[in-house]
Order: structure tokens, then C-alpha cells, then sequence
């Protein structure tokens, strides 16, 4: 395993926000190199932080890193759709907070194995984040109909060229199974026109980013997990969430504001009688978004933006 470099995003922030009580329980859902969670155990009295990931090699590095408040945490191999349920085998009805923050570490990015980066093209065209998981992203675009793989890259990637790219992932596998970053380069790049090339980054920065999800789940899992875990929090408790692109930014907001505010009465009407409760208030109204000084030692900061609700029982 390669050396664990991860820059917490939003670090300072987010441990503000949390409100940390030395005696509260605390979850982590993407602890990554533990980064937040190693600030937020060592604030901790009786407290504990129960922290999750799906990835072999961040549970491996998050371990190393919480050692030294290794008696105040506890670590899941698990995806954090899983949570409430681990929380409450572990004992606990509730808890004190909440962090997610989102998308891929830096780690899992520069390790040419696991093929979430397009910058090198000889990487396998991997992308799971769970390395136990079966399918891969070249097994997405070896298997998947046209049509299915216009979706992905419209919805996911909100790529404008999603028909050619697709029409011609599925011409080269007939002549070749995908199986590197390069191959797939290659056909992005012959299905973009070259003056569409010149703007908005690597031509395959929005394919990668739609397999990356379609792959991982990433939306749906975000989407199914968000109202669990605010039920999960106890009276005052909060949930901190960093999101890295506007997917899922949207879902975070719309999830919040519903918990906020999911009476579904028309306006008209001068009492509520949809019987829809209240489960606390959106603390962010417009996101948190990293300072300057950050933004100028880590550019994976610059699209980071930070929600916060928190629970009223
Ligand atoms: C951006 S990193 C977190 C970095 C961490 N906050 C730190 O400061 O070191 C995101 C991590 O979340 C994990 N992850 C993403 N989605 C997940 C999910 N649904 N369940 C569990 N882990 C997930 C990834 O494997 C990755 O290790």
C-alpha cells in the first residue's frame, strides 16, 4: 500500500460546526486517512467516534492514524448506507453527530491500481471503492447497452457528447475489450470535437466522473442513506456534509430542506393537517466553502462545499 497523503478538506470547518461534546458519540461515514475523525476523537472524554469506510486500504491507513485514540474509536469495514444499523448493533439508540465527506480521497486517486484516475493511461479501468465489490468500470463499458451508457454519462457526467461517446464505447469493444484508462481516452477523445477539447479540463474528466458513480452507487446511496441518518441524531445532534460536485450537492440541499420543512399541505391553507413533523433546521443556508488560504495549498478544495442540519427532537 502506497503512503497515505490525504489534505482533510474543509477540516477546521467542519470541526466547528460538529459542536463536538467530550462525551458524545460520533460518526464518521467516509473516514478516508481519518483525517476529521482523528480531530474530532481527540476532543473526545468518554465519548466515542465509530468510523466507516468501504475501502480496504482507507480502513487499513484510517487504523494507523487514529492509534494514538485508538481507546475512543471504533472501525467499521463498511459502506455508510450501512450506519444506523451498525450504530445500534454496536449499542447505541443515537448519535452526537455526523460527517460525511464525499467522493474519492487523493489516495485512491493517485494509486494507478485501483483506476480512478485518466492521467494514466496503462491504469486498469477499476474504480471500485469497495475492492470486494464484483464489477468493475470496464466491466460497465463492456456490458452495458448504448442506451445505458447514454444515461449514465448524461445524468452523471452531464456530458453534452454522451451519444458519440457511447455509440463509439460500444464500435471498439466489438474489436477489443475495454481494459485500460488509455483505451478509453483514446475513444473520448475521438468522440469530442477538438474545439469542444480546448474548455472545461481532461475530455475525460465527465466519463470517468459518470463511471466512477454509476459504479460506486454514489448518488442513490447518498439519496436512500440521508433521511436515515438524520433520524439517527439525537436532540441537537448535526450532520456535516462536504460534497465535491453538483449532484451531489442538490441531493444534500433538497434532503435538508425537506427535513426542515416536509409539510406538503398547499400554501393556502391556514392549518397543517399533512401531519408531516419537523426534524430541526438547515444551519447552512448557502454552503460553507473553503478560505483562500486553503484553496491555495490544495486545488481538490476548490469545488468542496460544506451543508450542515442539525436535529431537534
Ligand atoms: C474524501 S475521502 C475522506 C477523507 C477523510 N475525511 C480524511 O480527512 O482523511 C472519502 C472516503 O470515503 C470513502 N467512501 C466513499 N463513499 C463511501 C460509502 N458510501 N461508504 C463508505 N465509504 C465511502 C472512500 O472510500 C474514501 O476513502
Amino acid at each position: 500500500m502506497e503512503e497515505f497523503n490525504h489534505y482533510s478538506v474543509l477540516l477546521q470547518e467542519t470541526i466547528n460546526e460538529l459542536h463536538i461534546k467530550p462525551n458524545g458519540i460520533y460518526c464518521d461515514g467516509t473516514l478516508g486517512g481519518g483525517g476529521h475523525s482523528f480531530q474530532i476523537a481527540s476532543r473526545l472524554e468518554a465519548g466515542r467516534l465509530i468510523g466507516f469506510d468501504q475501502d480496504r486500504d482507507a480502513i487499513a491507513a484510517a487504523t494507523k492514524r487514529l492509534e494514538p485514540v485508538s481507546d475512543r474509536v471504533t472501525i467499521v469495514k463498511s459502506n455508510y448506507e450501512n450506519m444506523v444499523a451498525k450504530v445500534h448493533e454496536l449499542g447505541y439508540d443515537g448519535v452526537d453527530g455526523i460527517v460525511l465527506d464525499l467522493g474519492v480521497s487523493s489516495y485512491q486517486l493517485d494509486d494507478k491500481e485501483r483506476g480512478f484516475s485518466y492521467m494514466q493511461e496503462d491504469a486498469p479501468l477499476d474504480m471500485r471503492m469497495d475492492q470486494e465489490s464484483g464489477m468493475t468500470a470496464a466491466d460497465i463499458l463492456n456490458t452495458y447497452p448504448q442506451e445505458e451508457l447514454i444515461r449514465i454519462l448524461r445524468e452523471y457526467g452531464e456530458e453534452k457528447f454522451a451519444v458519440n461517446i457511447a455509440k463509439n464505447i460500444c464500435s471498439a469493444r466489438e474489436k477489443e475489450p475495454f481494459a485500460t484508462a488509455g483505451q478509453l481516452n483514446e475513444v473520448v477523445r475521438t468522440s469530442i470535437p477538438k474545439k469542444a477539447q480546448l474548455t472545461g479540463g481532461h475530455p475525460s474528466k465527465r466519463t470517468y466522473q459518470a463511471l466512477r458513480i454509476e459504479l460506486n452507487r454514489e448518488l442513490a446511496v447518498l439519496e436512500d442513506s440521508l433521511n436515515g441518518m438524520i433520524d439517527l441524531l439525537n436532540d441537537g445532534g448535526r450532520i456535516c456534509i462536504i460534497t465535491f460536485h453538483s449532484l451531489e450537492d442538490r441531493i444534500v440541499k433538497n434532503v435538508f430542506k425537506k427535513a426542515e420543512d416536509p409539510c406538503t399541505c398547499p400554501k393556502n391553507f391556514p392549518v397543517c393537517v399533512c401531519g408531516n413533523k419537523s426534524k430541526g433546521k438547515v444551519i447552512t443556508r448557502k454552503p460553507i466553502l473553503p478560505s483562500e488560504e486553503e484553496l491555495e495549498v490544495n486545488s481538490r478544495s476548490k469545488s468542496a462545499k460544506l451543508r450542515v442540519f442539525e436535529r431537534s427532537v
